[in-house]
């Protein structure tokens, strides 16, 4: 099963149970506070996330995804949590504007 290791949440790791579910579903899944002001519709982009490693080893891009990165809401090294899903290991940041200001996040 395909891990997310969230570097500036303390390397927290998640072992996705599909790689269908969408990596929101995942973080959700972990009991993880994570942006999604839309509600995982793919309307905003408050659930972005920066890959660190392993962007080939995410779903292609969506419509929203490319409508967004078109707008440049959305930079190359940039996936929607609610609109991807893992398909092996990557490594991932939490972007500044989605730190949740209730939690605490390592570098
Ligand atoms: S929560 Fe709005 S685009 Fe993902």
């Amino acid at each position: 099963m395909p891990k997310i290791t969230i570097k500036n949440l303390f390397n927290k790791t998640i072992i996705t149970s599909s790689s269908n579910h969408n990596i929101f579903a995942s973080i959700q899944k972990e009991n993880i506070d994570w942006m999604h002001a839309c509600g995982a519709k793919g309307r905003c982009t408050t659930c972005k996330f920066i890959v660190l490693d392993g962007l080939e080893n995410i779903s292609s891009e969506t419509d929203k995804e490319i409508k967004f990165r078109n707008l440049n809401k959305l930079a190359l090294n940039e996936r929607l949590a609610c609109q991807c899903s893992a398909i092996d290991d990557i490594t991932i940041l939490v972007p500044e504007n989605g730190k949740m200001p209730h939690m605490k996040y390592s570098e």
